[in-house]
């Protein structure tokens, strides 16, 4: 069976004021009514070809009961909840999903997805996920997903293919696995044509990952292994032990594993995907009207072009006049006003704000 692994742990800082640490974007609804966290676990249910597990999630002590009640708000049955003690990265947290797994379902094929991604057509994805698992099978291959990139990103990972995307949507080898180069390269890689976006999901049987850590991250072996050997069930979750997790270094699966494995496939990916890393992203996924006005809650636009308002508080009511290019997002305690060329600089606010308190 396909054990969905959902990770939780980031705290979206482009997203601010809507993405706090306390409550981070996957738990809000940016675009329709549910969740992104939501929108990932009922991605990876039941369908036509596909068996998949009771999603199994990877989080911090602080969003354990929000997990559970998005969850069961939308009637799905949480696999195993681990709660890591410190977020460690994504390397340690996968790391401690296999090991747990091979306790319980050593055969078991694992597909590890982020809990803050839009995909929005859900078969495309399982028809995808089946050609990837055709390759963990006969190969016992890493498999990642790739997206056609359309501008040099320097904040995602990118897979070299051995041909370019031969249009079958067939797993293919992969050459190289670079994460998150410099604006050069990334030009470089975009003008070559044979490379895709990492999109951050994975697949693999729990097996081969294990011998991946072994080869090529041996380091984080012992101490994880520690961690979940010796973690303590709490209230329906299973905390990591703490001493354990803290010797294991602070990395993501993208550097630990990735970039130096041999048995990597791309299942290149057409089917719509987006990170939603910023409220550009959000205003291009939000339905703009014909003059580019993306609107969400109590908001009055009149003679806007090309703008996001968000009004995220109740009876509070936001007017946008005459206003371009502009980003609006008025919550009760705060309000981001900002260009919205500036998107990916809003971490910058949460940044000067930390500073300030
Ligand atoms: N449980 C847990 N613990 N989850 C974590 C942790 C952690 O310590 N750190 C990150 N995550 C979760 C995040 O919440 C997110 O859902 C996912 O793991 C990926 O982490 P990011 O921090 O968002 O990674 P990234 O965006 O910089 O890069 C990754 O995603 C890109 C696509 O969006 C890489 O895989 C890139 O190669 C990829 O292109
Ligand atoms: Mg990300």
């Amino acid at each position: 069976q396909i054990v969905p692994v959902i990770l939780c742990g980031g705290s979206g800082t482009r997203l601010w004021p809507l993405s706090r640490k306390s409550y981070p974007k996957q738990f809000v609804p940016l675009v329709g009514d549910v969740t992104l966290f939501q929108a990932s676990a009922q991605r990876m249910r039941q369908s036509a070809d596909l068996a998949f597990g009771s999603p199994m999630v990877l989080t911090n002590s602080d969003f354990r009961f929000i997990v559970t009640e998005q969850l069961s708000a939308i009637g799905i049955d949480p696999g195993p909840i681990l709660i890591e003690p410190e977020g460690r990265n994504t390397a340690p947290a996968i790391l401690a999903a296999a090991l747990h797994l091979h306790a319980t379902d050593p055969e078991a094929i694992m597909l590890v997805a982020p809990s803050d991604h839009v995909v929005p057509d859900a078969q495309a994805f399982h028809a995808a996920v089946a050609r990837g698992i055709e390759a963990v099978r006969t190969r016992g291959d890493l498999v990642t997903f790739g997206i056609t990139p359309d501008r040099p990103e320097t904040g995602y990972g990118y897979l070299q293919l051995e041909t370019r995307p031969d249009g079958s949507g067939a797993a293919q080898p992969l050459r190289r696995f670079v994460e998150k180069p410099d604006m050069q390269t990334a030009e470089q890689m975009l003008a070559d044509g044979s490379y895709l976006w990492n999109s951050g999901i994975f697949l693999f049987a729990v097996r081969d990952i294990l011998a991946a850590f072994e080869a090529h991250a041996s380091a984080l072996c012992a101490p994880v292994r520690a961690a979940v050997e010796r973690a303590k069930p709490d209230l329906g979750f299973l905390r990591l032990d703490p001493e354990s997790w803290a010797g294991a270094e602070d990395i993501s699966i993208d550097y630990a594993v990735m970039e130096r494995a041999g048995n990597l496939s791309v299942v290149p990916f057409s089917g719509g995907w987006s990170d939603l890393g910023s409220w550009s992203a959000v205003h291009e996924l939000g339905n703009p009207d014909a003059d580019g006005v993306a609107t969400s809650g109590s908001v009055t636009a009149i003679d806007c072009r090309n703008s996001l308002l968000r009004s995220e508080a109740e009876q509070l009511e936001l007017v946008g006049l005459g206003v371009e290019n502009l980003i609006a997002v008025a919550m009760k305690d705060a309000v981001l006003v900002a260009s919205m060329d500036r998107a990916q600089d809003v971490k910058q606010a949460v940044t000067a704000l930390k500073a300030k308190h």
